[in-house]
């Protein structure tokens, strides 16, 4: 009875008490194992009492700890959380910005600090914006030079192959002096491997005013390659667009310190950034500014191939796989 009316009278807040008790009652050495004992040697008749009281001990000890170990469990729980101001902080997890925006924003972010703006255009275009004002009229062979996704013929609507198209849009809209970047979706109907893909992403540039020369369109392709990617050495290889003249080619030295560098530079180290030329007269007649009063050059360059370069992305079809163990690498950029 001394030993019931113990066990219920007891009160701890500390863990250690608690387990003193625990030991003292039904611990391997504890009263309970001794009372137990004991009841052997008790006199038959006494034996069914003696039993209830032991077993009433015992459960009113049990309870009693457990009781006391919830109530304990809890207060550890919810005190501190509340007012220990030293808790490390509950890290919460954010997405990861896409790396063709990164590198987009990066483009875009070089090009604002040399006074260009940024427009876009519609992806679904007409055959005279992506085409024909950029000095392609119909049947004319350079059209082959981007296999185009037609969604519909006569008068034809197609997919835009080119943000070029957002570059006539601009100059319809505005007039000289123009200084505008056109990031966008461009889509081409090519086979798709681990170099190319039938959607991309590009960016163009358009800058039109008057004695603009070609030393100035050098001069800030130069300025971007130095920004983007910390080099200088380019080099400008002619070529050909039907919406420039002179065109040219630049490719970047980018060395060949990595197996990524070497598949993507073909073994070289020289990769070709981006396409560009002086705006020839006859888009800028399409667009209704004067070629005798102004000039320009235009530049384009595909997003991923830069990306693939920056971030030793071996391969195109993972920017479009969407896979989060290749997106969440990208979240600690902005
Ligand atoms: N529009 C060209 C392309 O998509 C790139 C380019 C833009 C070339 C402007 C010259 C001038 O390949």
């Amino acid at each position: 009875h001394a030993y019931i009316k113990e066990v219920e009278a007891f009160q701890t807040t500390d863990k250690n008490e608690l387990e003193q008790f625990r030991i003292k009652f039904i611990g391997s050495k504890g009263i309970l194992k001794d009372l137990f004992a004991a009841f052997k040697a008790v006199p038959n008749e006494e034996k069914k009492a003696f039993g209830q009281l032991i077993n009433q001990l015992k459960n009113a000890a049990e309870e009693k700890v457990a009781q006391i170990t919830a109530t304990l469990e809890a207060a550890t729980l919810s005190a501190p959380t509340l007012n220990d101001l030293t808790r490390p902080g509950e890290a919460f997890t954010l997405g990861a910005r896409h790396p063709i925006s990164i590198v987009k924003n990066q483009i875009l972010d070089v090009f604002a600090s040399i006074g260009f703006n940024v427009s876009d255009g519609p992806e679904i275009e007409d055959d005279w914006h992506n085409f024909t004002a950029l000095n392609l009229p119909e049947y004319h062979p350079a059209r082959d030079m981007q296999d185009t996704f037609f969604i519909q013929t006569n008068p034809d609507i197609l997919l835009r192959t080119h943000t070029s198209s957002v570059q006539v849009r601009y100059m319809e809209a505005n007039k000289p002096p123009i200084r505008t970047i056109s990031p966008g979706r461009v889509f081409r109907n090519e086979a798709i491997s681990s170099r190319s893909h039938c959607i991309f992403h590009q960016v163009e540039g358009l800058y039109i005013d008057k004695d603009v020369s070609f030393a100035d369109l050098k001069q800030t392709v130069l300025y971007f390659t130095k920004e983007m990617f910390g080099k200088s050495k380019i080099r400008l290889r002619p070529s050909y667009f039907p919406f420039t003249e002179p065109s040219a080619e630049v490719d970047i030295y980018w060395g060949l310190k990595t197996e990524t560098d070497y598949r993507i530079t073909k073994g070289t180290g020289w990769l070709e950034i981006m396409g560009c030329g002086m705006v020839d007269p006859n888009v800028l007649k399409n667009c209704n500014i004067n070629p005798d009063e102004f000039t320009g050059f235009a530049f384009g360059m595909g997003i991923e191939r830069i990306a693939m370069l920056l971030y030793q992305i071996g391969d195109i079809r993972m920017f479009y796989e969407n896979d989060v163990r290749f997106l969440n690498q990208f979240s600690s950029a902005i």
